[in-house]
């Protein structure tokens, strides 16, 4: 598939802030596109649909690994850092997907799996064979299995210790994840300039930032839980200022499964910056529980708490990604809601997770896909889309581990889902072909064909939120309503426009979610806001005006929502709103 609408190419923008505006587009190259019929999505492929990908809102994909690895962890099992797997392409496709990324102003981050590699690795296979040589203490070896007690397991479904026995070294090793991916050794200085050096190679071919892999679990300690210790925040801040002084713009961005406080650790401090995003862990499985139990009471407690971090750091906002729906960090009471909700069948179940995707999660309601999106835009940070959920692409819960929501892209109706002109059997993963995702009910080609579809919805969401900065820059207050269903808070941006050179003017707009199953009315109280205008942001009209007691009665139908631009009484009367206006849907040339 090809398209024919004429797409500008504007280059790259040099705003330091571009992060906290970005759409972001998580991709695995193995799952999109594979450029020649050997069954496997590669790097080619990928660059042959950056004008979907543009088209579609994404300023930047994030890159799950392509490192040299025998993929026994979907690549997060690296054994060697500077190469690129072959099936999936070279290093000179890499720097010619990032150029013509970077033409489309479209940005590139890649994983940075730090933690560990695959027992594949040269330094592991030095390391064990030769316990004096320069990799000697490149991995975490004991002669007992006992060490660090606290520290607790991570792929409760395969591993029952964090300690591996090394028949050649006749010593055991640490791993944090599985028995072949053995935890790097941070305490020695080789292994911190080895990881620093490698850093520079991805960054000197033009890579917009770093995903950091499992980022907590880098340091070890007897008494410590062996997540987010003292020395790890020591390495992190020292990796961000070689970047910030060698690098300006390019981006750090954690991944840290943990409570919202540990979480925030890995912003640093204004003075002390680590990373400039991390993914909001908290309040992903909060966003899957107020759907089910019909109550935003969770989520109003999570975004009242105030969690301070640095005024240049982000939080990264995702429905879904390549792992299990995670529910590592709710309280067990409602796990076990959640799962009775979601994963019903034991094969849906995953270490403490869920292995679906976005559309079965909902049971492929379009009322929940787009309340859940619609959080997705307006929470405090950047969204993240996983790959295929903009078209509600299904699983296959038949297939091993996270295999089940990694299956090809379905571009069209033909063979392999357009994803591949392979014999289907030669596919790295079946494409789905269940009776509701069918890849020949589920593809790029018929949602583009439909102008309701929920491709064509969710992009003009994303233009939407592009269109109003105070979604990417803005702060978030939480409104008291008189209904436990409804979900109310207003975004507000001061418009300081210092990002952008352009001067962005002051906003505030007013978002409203109902969870409920049935319609319902419900009044928000907000002094602050007495006597403002309300206008809906996509249409335009005209809402009721809120009192001088600064209440506002707003009725929702079923499980939807309304972003609704505030203008004070004090404010300049506008009365038109910008409504985004998209260029016409490319035309699929098949
Ligand atoms: C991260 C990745 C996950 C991987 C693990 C071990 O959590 O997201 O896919 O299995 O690290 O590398
Ligand atoms: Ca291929």
């Amino acid at each position: 598939m090809s398209f024919t609408a004429p797409i500008q190419l504007p280059g790259l923008t040099r705003d330091p802030l571009w992060y906290k505006r970005a759409v972001f587009y998580e991709v695995m190259v193995r799952c999109f596109v594979d450029s020649n019929g050997d069954g496997t999505g590669d790097l080619g492929g990928l660059a042959s649909r950056l004008d979907y990908l543009q088209w579609l809102g994404v300023d930047c994909l994030w890159l799950p690994p392509f490192y040299m690895s025998p993929l026994r962890d979907g690549g997060y099992d690296i054994s060697d850092f500077k190469r690129v797997l072959p099936e999936f392409g070279t290093i000179d496709e890499f720097r010619d997907l990032v150029r013509r990324a970077h033409e489309r102003n479209m940005r590139i981050i890649m994983d940075f799996p730090l933690n560990h590699t695959s027992v594949d690795h040269e330094w592991f296979q030095q390391s064990r064979s030769d316990p004096e040589g320069p990799y000697g203490d490149f991995y975490v070896w004991s002669d007992t299995d006992e060490k660090y007690p606290n520290v607790r397991i991570i792929f409760v479904d395969t591993e029952d210790s964090n300690w591996a026995f090394d028949p050649v070294r006749r010593q055991f090793y640490f791993h944090r994840f599985f028995s072949h991916q053995p935890d790097l050794n941070f305490e020695s200085p080789a292994v911190r300039d080895a990881i620093v050096d490698i850093v520079k190679f991805w960054l000197d071919m033009g890579v917009d930032g770093l995903r950091l892999d499992a980022i907590p679990y880098l340091y070890e300690s007897e008494e410590g839980n062996g997540e987010g210790e003292p020395k790890t925040h020591d390495f992190i801040k020292e990796l961000r200022e070689t970047v910030d002084r060698e690098y300006p713009g390019r981006i750090l961005l954690a991944e840290a499964n943990q409570w919202p406080r540990e979480v925030a650790a890995f912003f640093g401090s204004e003075e002390e910056p680590e990373c400039h995003m991390a993914f909001d862990f908290p309040v992903m499985p909060r966003i899957f529980y107020s759907l089910r139990s019909q109550t935003a009471t969770e989520l109003v407690r999570i975004l009242s708490e105030t969690t301070d971090i640095p005024g240049a750091g982000a939080w990264g906002v995702f429905l879904r990604n390549h792992d299990e729906l995670t529910l590592e960090m709710v309280d067990e009471e409602y796990r076990q809601a959640m799962y009775g909700w979601y994963a019903y069948d034991p094969r849906m179940r995953s270490n403490i997770g869920i292995r679906r995707r976005l559309a079965p999660l909902l049971d492929n309601s379009r009322a929940e896909l787009e309340l859940a999106h619609a959080l997705l835009f307006s929470l405090p940070g950047s969204p993240f889309l996983y790959y295929g959920d903009e078209i509600g692409m299904g699983d296959n819960i038949w297939l091993n581990d996270r295999d089940s929501s990694r299956t090809p892209m379905q571009w069209t109706p033909d063979r392999n889902a357009g994803f591949s002109t392979a014999d289907p059997g030669k596919l790295y993963l079946p494409v789905v072909q269940s009776l509701v995702y069918h890849y020949s009910l589920v593809n790029v080609e018929s949602q583009l064909a439909q102008s309701r579809s929920l491709l064509h919805w969710i992009r003009n969401v994303i233009h939407t939120r592009k269109a109003h900065p105070v979604f990417g820059l803005g702060d978030l207050k939480v409104l008291p309503t008189d209904h436990d269903s409804a979900l109310a808070f207003v975004r507000s941006y001061a418009g300081t426009g210092t990002s952008t050179g352009l001067g962005d003017p002051p906003e505030q707009v007013l978002c409203v979610f109902s969870f409920s199953q049935n319609p319902i009315a419900f009044t928000i109280t907000a002094p602050e806001l007495a006597g403002a205008q309300l206008t809906d942001l996509f249409g335009g009209a005209r809402f009721p005006t809120i009192d001088e007691q600064g209440r506002v009665t707003i009725t929702l139908g079923t499980q939807t929502f309304f972003w609704l631009k505030v203008v004070l009484p004090q404010e300049p009367a506008t009365t038109t709103t910008a409504i985004p206006v998209l260029p016409p849907a490319p035309v699929p040339v098949r």
